[in-house]
């Protein structure tokens, strides 16, 4: 794994969205899955002033979120699909058949699932990952015992993530979906790049875990030390738990 360790507030997510801007301009009809939650928002900020103001081109691009609540009706705050239109997809050139979320309102939630996966296939695979990282240690929504080569499917949430993500949800744990769609982690492991952004205190302990722990299905992230093409962007107050002689390894910034 490649780390970049940025300095300057702000720094990590605007080298995340440059090197997903750099990617597209390179492969005009790349396929790019995309993550959710508080860390990316100034990522896709980013994305959307490079299309504004460079001209970033998506409307080839074609784009698979990783994960979905079930049973949120897609205008909800709470629902991925509408945090994807208000932060991303309403503001560029994206065609609207090319942005696919899971459907977490489906009445066959496996079926959804084996859609999903055959709709990343399809498409050809997906080109470049955007992830961020769950204080448990999830990435989409692949929590602690997931198996290492699961394929798209259902979960459920852990308590932590639920408290963790209740924000949208105005602030009741309890309101949370206890059940998301996820890509499983053996589909993000065939994505030819990943790109985990990881910032803020909070998640340094587990940032530690996942890059320099064990692998293992109850560090789910941990996976990611065996992608042959994987970036990591972290803030420094995420790098405060990395072991000391990783600031001297070759792709620090
Ligand atoms: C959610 C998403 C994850 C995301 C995580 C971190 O649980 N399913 O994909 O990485 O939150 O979110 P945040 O950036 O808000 O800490």
């Amino acid at each position: 794994m490649d780390v970049l360790r940025t300095s300057q507030n702000g720094q990590a997510e605007s080298l995340t969205a440059g090197i997903m801007a750099q990617a597209l301009r390179a492969k005009p009809d790349l396929v790019l899955g995309l993550a959710t939650g508080r860390t990316m928002k100034r990522v896709y900020a980013h994305l959307v002033r490079l299309h504004q103001q460079d001209g970033l081109d998506f409307s080839r691009c074609r784009t698979f979120n990783l994960d979905e609540y079930i049973g949120l009706p897609s205008g909800h705050p709470g629902s991925y699909r509408r945090y994807m239109e208000e932060h991303l997809f309403r503001h560029i050139n994206l065609q609207a058949e090319h942005a696919h979320v899971p459907d977490g309102m489906t009445s066959d939630v496996m079926e959804e699932c084996q859609r999903y996966e055959a709709l990343i296939q399809e498409a050809g695979g997906i080109d470049l990952q955007l992830l961020g990282l769950g204080v448990t240690g999830h990435i989409g929504f692949n929590e602690p015992g997931s198996p290492l080569d699961s394929r798209t499917h259902e979960v459920q949430l852990t308590e932590l993530t639920r408290h963790e993500n209740a924000g949208p949800f105005g602030g009741n744990a309890s309101a949370v979906p206890a059940k998301a769609i996820t890509l499983g982690l053996g589909t993000i492991m065939e994505a030819r790049r990943c790109l985990l952004l990881v910032t803020g205190a909070a998640k340094a302990a587990i940032l530690a875990r996942v890059l320099e722990g064990p692998v293992t299905p109850m560090t789910p992230g941990s996976v990611l030390q065996r992608h042959p093409d994987c970036k990591v962007v972290v803030d420094a107050a995420a790098a405060r738990d990395l072991g000391m002689g990783s600031q001297d390894r070759p792709g620090y910034i």
